[in-house]
């Protein structure tokens, strides 16, 4: 079959990164006889520098056109440092996420047994781990009102949720929570926040509908504990825009590196397919990223967008065979690491393989 995949590099080391992905894209199409068309847009630091915008219109039109799209990362720390940037990469990729309704942001956490000892927690508390966090992805904080005084003095974010804005990510968690082991978690603030307390008024109401999945409350405080203390006891982790960018960071120390973990945000259209990690620039160009979350969003990718389930599974199998075969990138083996490419190369040529 034929897919349209539109590709954004973006910064850092978004271009090795993705570029593995595509190697290994390539490797599925040939095997399992697809054609994959890319188209590489712009967004971010790189499209400021070309267009003077984060997301030129040509980006979002190709984007639209395309059945996926596949994201490496933006970011440039000549902006983070600079608080009155007119212009920020970031807002590229909020527009994308806007612009396209990618409402639901899906994190899969999944533990390696092979990377158990990379982990800083002890392997008898992750050991099992298996969670997914869904994350509300253009609400909340990241998208109110805010602004500065004309004194400069004070400025202000407005989080804002609506019931409906609330319903359609819930409606995601249960439907998932529904093919796993059939356990919610809406982790909020309800103690402190008004928006946290009507996420509660609307969940509770939602799960009625679904008598077979057990609903729980935690305030985000005691979750981003328990997260790292007893990471067994989630299943589906439903939360707010924020809570969720934050406990997915924590939540990525489980399987060992930040570079492992996939993600895809969906809508009601085209599914944007990304690793959860950022442009990481102090390693951009040089070779030594870990190329596997790209990868394993790619897998996601295939599988959600395309139903390319038994390809999406190669990929799986051929990521856990570099695993085992500690063909791995600096940030999980000092000893003996492997460059991007050659992460890439390992895991291209298995699919080729199996
Ligand atoms: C993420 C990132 C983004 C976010 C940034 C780059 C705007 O941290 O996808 O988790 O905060 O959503
Ligand atoms: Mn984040």
């Amino acid at each position: 079959m034929k897919f349209k995949i539109a590709v954004i590099k973006g910064d850092g080391i978004g271009p090795e990164i993705v570029d593995q992905s595509i190697k290994v894209l390539n490797a599925i199409a040939t095997k399992f006889k697809h054609e994959f068309v890319y188209t590489e847009v712009l967004m971010g630091a790189c499209a400021i520098d070309a267009t003077g915008v984060p997301l030129p219109d040509e980006t979002l039109e190709v984007c639209k056109n395309s059945d996926a799209i596949l994201f490496g990362a933006i970011g440039h720390p000549k902006y983070d440092n600079d608080p009155n940037a007119k212009v920020r990469p970031e807002q590229g990729l909020l527009k994308i996420r806007k612009e396209l309704g990618l409402f639901a942001n899906i994190r899969p956490v999944e533990y390696f047994p092979a990377l158990a000892h990379l982990s800083p927690l002890k392997s008898s508390v992750i050991e099992g781990s298996d969670f997914v966090v869904i994350r509300e992805l253009t609400g909340g904080i990241y998208f109110g009102e805010k602004g500065k005084s004309a004194d400069g003095e004070t400025a202000f974010d407005n989080c804002t949720y609506s019931k409906h804005e609330i319903v359609r990510i819930t409606k995601v968690a249960f439907d998932l929570a529904m093919k796993r082991r059939k356990h919610v978690t809406l982790v909020d603030k309800a103690n402190v926040l008004e928006t946290s307390r009507l996420w509660r008024e609307v969940v509770k109401e939602f799960a009625a509908g679904y008598p077979e999945v057990t609903l729980e409350m935690m305030f985000v405080d005691n979750a981003a504990m328990q997260l790292i203390q007893n990471p067994r006891r989630f299943d589906v982790v439903l939360t707010e825009n924020m809570f969720g960018d934050i406990l997915t960071d924590e939540a990525s120390v489980i399987t060992g590196s930040i570079g492992l973990l996939p993600s895809a945000s969906t809508g009601n259209k085209v599914g944007l397919y990304e690793p959860i990690h950022g442009s990481y620039p102090q390693a951009a160009g040089k070779n030594i990223a870990n190329p596997i979350g790209t990868i394993l969003s790619a897998a996601l990718m295939i599988e959600s967008a395309f139903n390319l389930n038994e390809e999406a599974k190669a990929i799986r199998t051929a990521v856990a065979a570099a695993i085992s075969a500690n063909c791995l990138t600096e940030d999980l083996i000092k000893e003996g690491a492997k460059s991007t490419t050659e992460v890439g190369d390992f895991i291209t040529q298995k699919v080729l393989e199996a």
